[in-house]
């Protein structure tokens, strides 16, 4: 598919089909395009815990995320939580912070992985979810995240239900300034 058109009719899906499953491989060859961002000094903090099994989803969506988006969720083939190693990215080799940013650069480095990741699934044919709104001390520890990193999204992957329409953008004076 055209790269302008991926990213023109990428959109959040919030129905999914029930009768199309989402296989391991998918899932691995999304992975594979968000390993593919560019990190600080190549630092590659991303980390994926991909849940496949039906039983496990539905224990994430149940105890783990809000109704709304466990609703949301419901009928996607994957369910997979993003976090990163912490004081890695944005960080010295002596442990202190490079600038102001601190680990706010572990969560730029797995926003560019991640936006490869959804826009790859546009392009598998895949519809995306990124959920910001999860219960991240239950996620933790269902999924065994270890100390070490931080939990961000959860991002549901599957077959679209549904076709939306693309909610409203700023315009480009909105938000670019040239000087
Ligand atoms: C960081 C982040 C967190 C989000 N969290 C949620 C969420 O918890 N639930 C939800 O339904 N949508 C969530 N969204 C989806 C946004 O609402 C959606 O991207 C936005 O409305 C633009 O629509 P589009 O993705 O179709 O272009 C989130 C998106 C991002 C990037």
């Amino acid at each position: 598919m055209e790269f302008q058109k991926v990213i023109e009719s990428r959109r959040s899906i919030r129905k999914y089909d029930p009768n199309q499953k989402v296989t391991r491989t998918q899932v691995e060859e999304m992975i594979k395009a968000a390993m593919l961002a560019p990190t600080w000094k190549n630092s590659q903090t991303a980390r994926y815990y991909c849940v496949i099994s039906e039983e496990m989803m539905n224990q994430v969506r149940s105890e783990c995320l809000p109704a709304f988006n466990a609703n949301n969720s419901a009928d996607a083939g994957a369910l997979i939580a993003t976090a990163f190693v912490k004081d890695i990215s944005g960080y010295e080799r002596t442990g202190e912070p490079s600038n102001e940013l601190g680990n706010g650069w572990g969560i730029y480095d797995l926003g560019l992985a991640n936006e490869n990741l959804i826009l790859k699934a546009e392009e598998m044919g895949l519809g995306t979810l990124v959920m910001g709104i999860r219960d991240e001390k239950k996620l933790c520890e269902l999924l065994q995240i270890p100390e070490s990193e931080t939990l961000v999204s959860v991002i549901a992957v599957g077959y679209a239900a549904v076709n939306p329409k693309m909610p409203a953008r700023k315009t480009l004076e909105d938000v670019a300034v040239f000087l």
